[in-house]
């Protein structure tokens, strides 16, 4: 039988965008901004939440081109992280971009966030690439890698 309480992933719609901000000021130190995440929402990105009890726990966003899907950010509560919500999203989409005739999905991570490429690893994801000084830290600049999950 289906759990009624198990999270459920949903189209981000505008009205969320006030919840998801609260999450993405919470987890990242150069958050996306209100105009970021609702340029996505009406440009008909891959935009999703993931919901329990009609509360917002996580989110992520996806741009797909013909052949490749491109994981533009992903986030989940501090309270909710462990729990296998990253997972479900990425899941998500990797069966989002397989229905759509894609090849792959692309993203790009910190190279210090160790937690996130420990993931995107585990789930199949491989390092292909580093794009050198591309995210902005306190003290400077550093790199993203570049990783790729063939479906
Ligand atoms: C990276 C991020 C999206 C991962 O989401 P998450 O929901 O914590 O991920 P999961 O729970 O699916 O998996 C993370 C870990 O929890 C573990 N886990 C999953 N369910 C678990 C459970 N019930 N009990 C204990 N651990 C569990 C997983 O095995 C995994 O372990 P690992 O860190 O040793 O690999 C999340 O930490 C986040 O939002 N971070 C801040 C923003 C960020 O960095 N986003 C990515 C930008 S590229």
């Amino acid at each position: 039988m289906k759990d009624k309480c198990a999270p459920e992933v949903r189209e981000m719609t505008l009205e969320d965008v006030q919840d998801v901000i609260l999450i993405e000021r919470e987890i990242f130190l150069f958050p996306w901004s209100i105009g970021n995440f609702s340029d996505s929402v009406k440009a008909g990105y891959v935009c999703r939440v993931i919901v329990k009890e009609n509360t917002i726990l996580g989110y992520g966003i996806m741009m797909m081109s013909p052949e490749e899907g491109h994981i533009l950010t992903l986030g989940i509560g501090v309270d909710c992280q462990k729990q296998g919500l990253g997972k479900v999203m990425i899941d998500y989409f990797s069966d989002h971009a397989r229905i759509n005739n894609a090849k792959s999905i692309l993203l790009d991570v910190r190279e210090s966030n160790e937690r996130a490429i420990r993931l995107y690893k585990k789930m199949g994801f491989e390092h292909i690439a580093v794009r050198k000084d591309y995210y902005p830290t306190m003290s400077g600049r550093e790199n993203a890698l570049v990783m790729k999950l063939i479906l």
